[in-house]
């Protein structure tokens, strides 16, 4: 089968089976917002903090940053505090160096801190890329010194890497250093390597006569302590795929911690390093192949160290949009890959091919005695037959999620549940809960104003906290903020494993510690009316006044993204639906009148559950119009609406003297206000006529507002007219005016009679279409 073929029957079969997706996030703050504050920590003086490290106890942050590295104090959950701060810069000459070597010496010449790691109980180890020439020290904990060495330089290249854009990877185990990371000014040769080696052992790194790396991007170390193996994770060319280039794959590879190298054959070169491809694939989809970040959950204390979750982002090499998958790997299926078949890499035609049998020895620790003869099969032995599956829990086709850190918590229904943290490229923290049935993503929470290339996320399970590092500064984000669900059912519709609406307390709060009983939770179906109980408020009734003829707009606020929310009113019995328009964002508009007055209701409906979020009595404002002069002469003129044309013009946007201006909820514009007459107009004067429709509610307003939508151009162009239309008229009108007042003669037969109701009633009635005023005009004119 030829490549392309092949590519095309891949293609084929991505483009042929729709992506099952997340569902958008429940509730959203954006940067700064009140409801879910952030603790930021951006002095100006500090830049590209993207290297985190926690201390054990969680109360102070390392960060390795441009020409710096930090200890921040983080014991108060409301401030971050900089502890200690030591510079680490190269000097002039080094930067020319830098730059005589083709780099740009603010880009690419700085110092940029990509390793940091604890070595033991009092130091730091930290490596940076050092104007392209990686340089590493040793940082004394306690005074925040650095310690540098005496053979330093040389050996930092193994260790991290020149190129400040290159990723790499480092972990220290049990006061030894294991890195994965590029080696040469190019950065071209790969290598993975243990680094001062105890007890008086080598250090060892891969052996080069094979290409045991091809172009790999590294994401992420891990170790098993029980079995003594270190797992390093990245994507890069899939080799025994030869018939299609540069078909990336992603892997773990693992090396065994104690490995020293062989006796003759591999000297100081692993004898236990293997990889293993990693699968991340829907079921009839192209797999997710570029990994961009793991994330290592480890059991709860006192657990089998063998139930170790490895949660890995995925992207898609093929995918154009925004695209990207987390999958969740079992410590055992790494350790079963391992130790099964591999395939054979043929020294002359530089295939791999798959061994049939298994040697015993192949992916063991421990061969630095093995033979030479044995150590030859391993060292063209180091890829597996098999690959490692992994369970997608999110799929997401609208977001490219690049991090990921991880939580289990202990719900009000005693089951242990994982909740996700993942960073999008757009600068959002999506906090997704794995639950029974499926995937939610709880909130979005902002927590960066530009697309970062390069940012990290670290988590303090015990203290709650998630840290997240980009050039823009650190940010601290509580895992969660309960108080923001003011009322049991909004608590339950949460279903955020971390809140529950406790019942002594009649809040929403964290569950951890709490005893369950109290707690209202139910994270498998959001059953409000059992967890609550019908003891739910709807709030109190908001009186509104408006002017007969006004264009009245309801605002209502949705509780969540989830909810869709629908109107409720008496008057919708009597009426057109015609006459009332739901906006997208769920507010209501309609033209005051005697027949529109009275209560209105916002229902929001999620997961089943109705509530009313907000109700509205709309009344008639003590009038100013009805004794100012226009008015008089409108009543006189048969011409009510040309009036309330003139009132729109020329009033304040907030057009009641009763309303506060600024209220959130009642908000109307000039220019909405003309757009909305327009439409309510035409609306209300073909719904009158031909009226007779059959009792409606304004839910079904659906199509209504599409076929609103086409003809949006259409009444754009009828808005700016009547602009015009009102502008004309009100020069008119009030030459009329003053015309009529010095000739008393003139009348104009009443169509609208003293008597009040009938007055609002018919003016709903005489509201105009825009044939009928266009006459109007031509005959004053
Ligand atoms: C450092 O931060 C700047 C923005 O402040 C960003 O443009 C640049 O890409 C960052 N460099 C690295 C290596 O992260
Ligand atoms: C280095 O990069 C910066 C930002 O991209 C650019 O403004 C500057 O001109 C570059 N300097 C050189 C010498 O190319
Ligand atoms: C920690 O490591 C540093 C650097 O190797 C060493 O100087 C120091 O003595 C070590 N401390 C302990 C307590 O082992
Ligand atoms: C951990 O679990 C594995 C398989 O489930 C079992 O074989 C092993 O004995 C367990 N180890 C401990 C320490 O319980």
């Amino acid at each position: 089968m030829g490549p392309s073929l092949l590519l095309l029957l891949l293609l084929l079969l991505g483009l042929l089976s729709s992506t099952s997706s997340l569902p958008p996030p429940r509730t959203s703050f954006l940067l700064n917002s009140p409801d879910r504050p952030l603790v930021l920590f951006s002095p100006p003086d500090v830049h590209n903090t993207t290297t985190l490290l926690l201390s054990d106890d969680g109360s102070t942050l390392y960060v390795g940053a441009r020409d710096a590295v930090l200890s921040l104090d983080v014991s108060r959950s409301d401030v971050i505090r900089l502890k200690k701060k030591v510079e680490w810069r190269p000097s002039q000459s080094e930067i020319n160096d830098c730059q005589n070597k083709g780099k740009n010496a603010t880009v690419d010449c700085p110092n940029f801190v990509s390793v940091l790691q604890l070595m033991n109980s009092s130091h730091l180890y930290v490596c940076g890329s050092f104007a392209f020439s990686p340089h590493d020290a040793f940082i004394d904990a306690e005074s925040f010194s650095m310690e540098l060495r005496d053979d330093a330089n040389a050996k930092a290249k193994g260790r991290c890497p020149h190129s400040p854009a290159q990723k790499s990877s480092a972990i220290s185990v049990d006061g030894e250093l294991f890195t994965a990371t590029t080696t040469d000014f190019r950065g071209v040769k790969p290598q993975i390597s243990r680094h001062f080696s105890k007890d008086g052992r080598q250090d060892v790194s891969q052996d080069s006569s094979v290409g045991l790396l091809e172009e790999p991007t590294f994401v992420g170390s891990s170790s098993d302590p029980s079995e003594r193996k270190i797992y390093f994770f990245f994507s890069e060319v899939g080799k025994e795929f030869s018939f299609v280039d540069e078909l990336r794959i992603p892997r773990v590879a693992q090396v065994c911690k104690d490995d020293v190298g062989g006796q003759r054959t591999l000297q100081n070169k692993w004898t236990s390093f293997a990889k293993a491809p990693l699968l991340c694939q829907l079921p009839r989809q192209l797999p997710f192949n570029l990994l961009q970040d793991v994330f290592t959950l480890r059991p709860p204390e006192g657990g089998n160290a063998t139930d170790t979750l490895f949660y890995g982002v995925f992207t898609s090499q093929w995918s154009s949009g925004p695209e990207s998958a987390v999958c969740v790997f079992r410590l055992q299926d790494f350790r079963a890959v391992f130790s099964g078949s591999y395939r054979t890499f043929n020294m002359d035609t530089h295939q791999l091919s798959s061994m049939l049998g298994k040697p015993s020895f192949m992916g063991q620790c421990g061969l630095d005695s093995a033979s030479d003869s044995e150590l030859a099969e391993v060292k063209k032995s180091f890829l597996t037959s098999g690959s490692v599956r992994g369970d997608p829990v999110v799929v997401s086709s609208e977001q490219r999620y690049s991090h990921v850190t991880a939580m289990r918590t202990q719900a009000a229904d005693g089951q242990h549940y994982t909740v996700l943290f993942l960073l999008t490229e757009s600068g959002f923290l999506h906090k997704v809960a794995l639950l029974d049935q499926g995937a939610q993503v709880i909130e979005e929470i902002q927590v960066f104003t530009q697309p970062q290339l390069v940012k990290s996320i670290v988590i303090s399970s015990s203290k709650g906290v998630l840290y997240v590092g980009t050039s823009e500064g650190v940010a601290s984000v509580p895992v969660a903020r309960c108080s923001v669900y003011t009322s049991c059912s909004q608590c339950v519709l949460a279903r955020d494993p971390l809140c529950g609406w406790s019942r002594t307390s009649s809040a929403c709060t964290g569950v951890h510690g709490h005893h369950h009983g109290n707690m209202a939770q139910d994270l498998k179906d959001g059953n409000v009316g059992q967890q609550c109980g019908g003891g739910t408020t709807s709030g109190p009734v908001k009186e509104v006044h408006f002017h007969v003829n006004e264009a009245v707009r309801l605002r209502c606020l949705k509780p969540s993204n989830l909810a869709s929310v629908s109107w409720t009113s008496p008057r919708f019995k009597d009426l057109p639906e015609k006459l009332f328009i739901q906006s997208a964002d769920g507010s209501l508009s309609f033209l005051a009148a005697a027949d529109t007055f009275g209560i209105y209701r916002c229902e929001a409906e999620e997961e089943g559950y109705k509530e009313v979020v907000a109700s509205y009595d709309v009344r008639l404002v003590a009038s100013r119009r009805s004794i100012g002069p226009f008015t008089e002469e409108n009543h006189g003129t048969a011409n009510d609406d040309d009036g309330s044309y003139e009132d729109i013009a020329t009033e304040e946007p907030t057009t009641s003297t009763t309303r506060p201006s600024g209220d959130p909820e009642v908000h109307t514009t000039v220019e909405e206000e003309l757009m909305l007459m327009t439409n309510l107009k035409k609306e209300a004067d073909s719904g009158l006529r031909n009226n007779k429709d059959p009792v409606s509610t304004p839910t079904q307003k659906r199509d209504a507002q599409s076929g609103k939508e086409k003809k949006s151009y259409y009444s754009e162009l009828v808005g700016v007219s009547f602009l015009l239309a009102t502008c004309v008229c009100a020069l008119v009108l009030g030459g009329l005016h003053v015309w009529r007042q010095r000739k008393p003669g003139l009348k104009v037969s009443p169509l609208v009679g003293p008597e009040d109701g009938g007055e609002t009633n018919r003016s709903m009635e005489s509201v105009p279409s825009l044939s009928r005023t266009g006459p109007e005009l031509t005959v004053v004119e």
